[in-house]
């Protein structure tokens, strides 16, 4: 059965751009589905970091990507019914996702796997690709941003508040490569999707930013495009 009539919001942006936050509010305030993306990738990373996988071997990555033994629950997420929602979080994770990410066969591996999201009534999916390469006919497309110094102090807390330790200045200079790597590799590159509506989020709180988000959905509704 096809899938195409299920609604999908699709919110991209850049690392801590608080997309994380919103599209699990957006998701909970409409009773849809959420796919944290960017959470496969950091599995896929933390999988190879633990089995000591050499980083360079694209086809070894790809093989763990494509038979990825997770699970999502709620809040939480497992990899070999371990439970690594903390785990995946730390910036060496983060890292190495991002590193991974570049690599056009784990992206392969993992697009079958984030299709089968779409379930109805509804599904919201972050991430860096959601609306130009996983969901390009998404009813709804968002790419929050927000200031490189707005978004490491963001991070800084998050991470602090997971019991993590974390420094400024290695997170400034973290989220500035991993921004470039992001935008600049050839495959996916991150980049607001066509017909995308853009928000800037570095003055706003989580909450405005859902309100945001919220209001153009309804705006669809009204118009009757879901
Ligand atoms: O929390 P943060 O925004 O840093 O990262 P994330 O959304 O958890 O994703 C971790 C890494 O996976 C990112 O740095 C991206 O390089 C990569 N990623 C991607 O390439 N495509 C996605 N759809 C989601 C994440």
């Amino acid at each position: 059965m096809t899938t195409a009539h299920i609604p999908v919001i699709t919110i991209d942006g850049p690392t801590a751009s608080g997309k994380g936050t919103v599209a699990h509010k957006v998701a909970l305030d409409l009773h849809f589905h959420y796919l944290d993306s960017g959470a496969l990738y950091r599995l896929t990373a933390l999988s190879a970091l633990r089995k000591n996988v050499d980083l360079r071997d694209e086809h070894a990555i790809a093989k763990l990507a494509e038979d990825l033994p997770c699970r999502f629950s709620g809040e939480h997420v497992f990899l070999d019914q371990i439970d690594v929602s903390a785990a995946i979080r730390a910036e060496e994770v983060g890292n190495t996702a991002s590193k991974i990410a570049a690599l056009p066969t784990v992206r392969q591996a993992l697009y079958g796997l984030q299709l089968g999201f779409r379930k109805a009534p509804g599904l919201v999916a972050d991430g860096r690709d959601m609306g130009t390469v996983i969901f390009p006919q998404a009813q709804l497309k968002v790419f929050l941003t927000a200031s490189v110094e707005a978004r490491a102090e963001r991070r800084y807390k998050q991470l602090i508040g997971k019991g993590f330790s974390a420094n400024m200045h290695d997170l400034l200079k973290d989220l500035t490569e991993r921004d470039a790597r992001d935008a600049n590799r050839k495959i996916a590159p991150l980049k607001p999707a066509e017909g995308a509506h853009v928000l800037d989020t570095s003055a706003m709180t989580a909450d405005e930013a859902v309100e945001q988000v919220r209001k153009w959905y309804a705006d669809l509704k009204k118009h009757h495009v879901v």
